[in-house]
Order: C-alpha cells, then sequence, then structure tokens
C-alpha cells in the first residue's frame, strides 16, 4: 500500500461577509491522499473545491482543522518552512492564458521557480527549459516563444511542466483541463497519466465534471455547499441524487438537451 502524504483533518473556512454575518465556503471536510493517487474533488461552483485548494498550499488559513503533509503538521507554518512546503505543493490553474506572465518567454517562465529557490543558475536555464519541454512533449525551439504565440493546450502544457520543475510530490489541478476542447483535454489527461507513474506524483483533481473525473481519479469527493456529500470511487457508486444530478448535467450539455443516463453508468 502507498504511503500517505496528505491528509486534511475536519477542515472548515469561514469569510466575515460583514455586518457580522460569516460565509461557511469548507463545512469539516476530511480527506487523504496517497503517493501516485488521484483524488476529484468534484461539486457546483462556489461548493469550495478552490478554497480547499488554496488553504492546502496555505494561500488561505483554514478556520479549524488540521492539514498533515507527509505527516508534518502544516497549518500553522510560516517563514521558511511555508516556502518549501508550497515548494512540495504545486497548482495548475484553468485558464494557462492568464497563469503565464506574457511577457515572459517560456524558458523563463519554466525556469523562474527554480532560480527563486536557488536551484539553478541563469546559465543553467536553456538546459533545464529543454528538459522541461521534453518532459511535457513539446519542441525544444518552444523555449523562445511567448505565451500568445502558443495553442491553450500547449500552454498548459507548459504550465504543468512549470509546476514539474521543483519536482513536487503532490499536484493540484484546478479545472486545469476545463477550458481545453475535449480532444486537446484527453491528450493533457495521458499526459497527466504518464507523469504521475514516472514520479509517482499524487494528484488533486478539482472540476465540475464528475464523468471526467471518473476517468481519471482513484476516488472522488462529492462537494455541495462547503459539505462532503459522499466519497466514490466511481460513478457507479454514486448514490446521492446530488451527484447524480452532476453526471446528469454533464450529459444534458454535451447533447445539448436532457438525456436518460446511459444505464452502463449504475450497473
Ligand atoms: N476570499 C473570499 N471572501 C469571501 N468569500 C469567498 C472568498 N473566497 C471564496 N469565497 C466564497 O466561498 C465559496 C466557495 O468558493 P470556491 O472558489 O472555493 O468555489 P469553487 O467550488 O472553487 O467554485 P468554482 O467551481 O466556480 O471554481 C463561494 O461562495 C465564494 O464566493
Ligand atoms: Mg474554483
Amino acid at each position: 500500500m502507498n504511503e500517505e502524504i496528505l491528509r486534511m483533518e475536519h477542515i472548515t473556512k469561514r469569510f466575515p461577509l460583514g455586518g457580522g454575518r460569516t460565509l461557511t465556503a469548507v463545512d469539516d471536510i476530511t480527506f487523504s491522499v496517497r503517493r501516485g493517487e488521484t483524488l476529484g474533488i468534484v461539486g457546483e461552483s462556489g461548493s469550495g473545491k478552490s478554497t480547499l485548494a488554496r488553504i492546502l498550499t496555505r494561500l488561505e488559513v483554514p478556520t479549524a482543522g488540521r492539514i498533515l503533509f507527509r505527516g508534518e503538521d502544516v497549518t500553522a507554518l510560516s517563514g521558511e518552512a511555508l516556502r518549501q512546503h508550497r515548494r512540495s505543493v504545486q497548482m495548475v490553474f484553468q485558464d494557462p492564458s492568464t497563469a503565464l506572465d506574457p511577457k515572459l518567454r517560456v524558458r523563463d517562465i519554466l525556469c523562474e521557480p527554480l532560480l527563486n529557490f536557488g536551484l539553478i543558475r541563469s546559465r543553467d536555464v536553456p538546459d533545464k527549459a529543454r528538459e522541461l519541454l521534453r518532459l511535457v512533449d513539446l519542441p525544444e525551439d518552444f523555449a523562445g516563444r511567448y505565451p500568445h504565440h502558443m495553442s491553450g493546450g500547449q500552454r498548459q502544457r507548459v504550465a504543468i511542466a512549470r509546476a514539474l520543475a521543483l519536482e513536487p510530490e503532490l499536484i493540484i489541478l484546478d479545472e486545469a483541463t476545463s477550458a481545453l476542447d475535449v480532444s486537446v483535454q484527453a491528450h493533457i489527461i495521458a499526459l497527466l497519466r504518464t507523469l504521475q507513474q514516472e514520479k509517482h506524483l499524487a494528484y488533486l483533481f478539482i472540476c465540475h465534471d464528475l464523468y471526467l473525473a471518473d476517468q481519471f481519479c482513484d476516488r472522488i469527493l462529492v462537494m455541495k455547499q462547503g459539505r462532503e456529500v459522499e466519497t466514490i470511487r466511481g460513478l457507479r457508486e454514486a448514490k446521492s441524487p446530488y451527484a447524480q444530478k452532476l453526471i446528469a448535467s454533464v450529459f444534458s450539455v454535451e447533447e445539448g438537451k436532457n438525456k436518460i443516463l446511459p444505464p452502463e453508468l449504475f450497473q
């Protein structure tokens, strides 16, 4: 059995709304992720998925609960220890056109985190950039390009390569394939699978689409209004009406109308 790399225990996040009111964005969520495992987090807009991700990278501090990373309590880290934690947990976002600095060439985008951590020198940039581009199946001459001279799928490969640069143990993919065409999405998912096997990475795969999560994830945490609805190993296990509604909404978007779900999903 693979070693547990992350455990989120009873995580709650409340935001003050003013006038003494608060919004509970995440409400008593507990889950764990093992090395080499992909945990999906699925739920409609506003259900607290990105807030959980921001808590894990400690961009937000939880109101209550504990984050254990490799067995170490990282809930209250600060300074250098927090910086090192952020090295082990990388994020890839939905929209690569805003996530990548448009003024930088790909080689500088890829190597910026390595330079920041003092892991390479400026003269190492060209070689390191080529190595990272190879990792995500992009031609080496992309090193000299700017983000706006690439397709959405190519930009997302660059974002993945940058996330890999610091050799993290866990990568959060927050709607990382949602903006891409279905065929491009399939290529990115295949790449993520290969990288996971090579590097024994753990993924937290956040998306709206329970059907896509089913194809990619080992387990799926279904969230609604900050709470866990259920955690399932696949669509067929989905018992809650809420999860079934999420599945149906995907099919209705794809087909342009509400359709009866294929019965094999629930067999
Ligand atoms: N800094 C903040 N201050 C106040 N409310 C916030 C803040 N960040 C998030 N929220 C609220 O918390 C709830 C959860 O937001 P979150 O971004 O985690 O949802 P999500 O599941 O990622 O949604 P989406 O699928 O649209 O990305 C929302 O109601 C949001 O408005
Ligand atoms: Mg979000």
